[in-house]
């Protein structure tokens, strides 16, 4: 069950779940089987088998119905929600994939955006991180020691597409017209050029990672519950 103010995170060891994917598939709808036969290479088809197969199996334990029941609906920018004419429709999810990891957030009614990132050097981290980033973000970034430097760009990265991916506008977002406090353990939104008042209505957190990755996660109000789920044992006791 999903409490008020819990939020619920679930990793996806993606390759853990390769020899399920005929079951998997199963879960899905016909459109998405459709989708899934588009996908270039098979790596690819199968990442989206899985990760959407463990979304409707999680999502039809938390709203009590069969997974392949459940009906979505994509925003104008892309973004899906449960289908407004479900029984249920105030259930909010947002997923991020990279390497070999999905993760998953789960709220009652909150809204969520989540990102994880695998790191990895980056070359032009000083061009990208000027391009992307606001020059209070960038200014954070430059004045910590080099060795420093990398996973800080990517937690820096990651929540500004969760808070991009939580406002669920996309692309129409310009990133460097606003700034996060993403070096400290409370992270918090700084400034929103286009709305001062964005900043008290998002919280943004560092959500703990398997090594290698980074991920952060932002949602609407604040002093949530965020509560870690293993997809692996924990499939109908949520
Ligand atoms: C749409 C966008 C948010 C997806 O992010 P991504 O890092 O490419 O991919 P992620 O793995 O994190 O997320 C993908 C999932 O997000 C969800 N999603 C798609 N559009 C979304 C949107 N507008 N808002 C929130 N979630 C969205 C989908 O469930 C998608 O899953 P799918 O790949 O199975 O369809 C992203 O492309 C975007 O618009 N970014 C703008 C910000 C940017 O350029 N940032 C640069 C660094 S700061």
């Amino acid at each position: 069950m999903l409490a008020d103010k819990e939020i619920h995170i679930w990793f996806i060891p993606i390759d853990n779940f390769l020899n399920e994917v005929e079951k998997l598939t199963g879960f899905l709808s016909k459109e998405e089987v459709l989708k899934s036969g588009k996908f270039y290479s098979e790596n690819d088809s199968n990442k989206f088998i899985i990760l959407r197969a463990i979304l409707r199996k999680i999502l039809g334990t938390y709203l009590d119905t069969d997974p392949q029941n459940i009906r979505f609906k994509n925003n104008a920018f892309g973004k899906p929600y449960i289908h407004p004419d479900s029984d249920d429709d105030k259930t909010k999810f947002n997923l991020s994939h990279s390497g070999n990891y999905g993760v998953y957030a789960f709220s009652r009614d909150a809204e969520t955006g989540i990102d994880i990132e695998k790191t990895r050097p980056v070359i032009d981290m000083n061009a990208m991180a000027k391009r992307f980033f606001s020059t209070k973000e960038v200014d954070a970034l430059m004045s910590l020691p080099q060795g420093e430097q990398m996973n800080a760009f990517f937690k820096c990265w990651t929540m500004k597409e969760a808070y991009v991916k939580a406002c669920g506008k996309g692309f129409s977002v310009p990133l460097d017209k606003f700034a996060i406090d993403f070096m400290s353990d409370s992270p918090k939104l700084l400034n929103v050029d286009w709305d001062p008042e964005e900043i008290t209505k998002w919280a943004i957190y560092n959500i703990n990672t398997p090594t290698g990755y980074v991920t952060s996660l932002a949602a609407a109000g604040h002093n949530h519950q965020i509560i870690y789920r293993d997809a692996e044992k924990n499939w109908d006791s949520q």
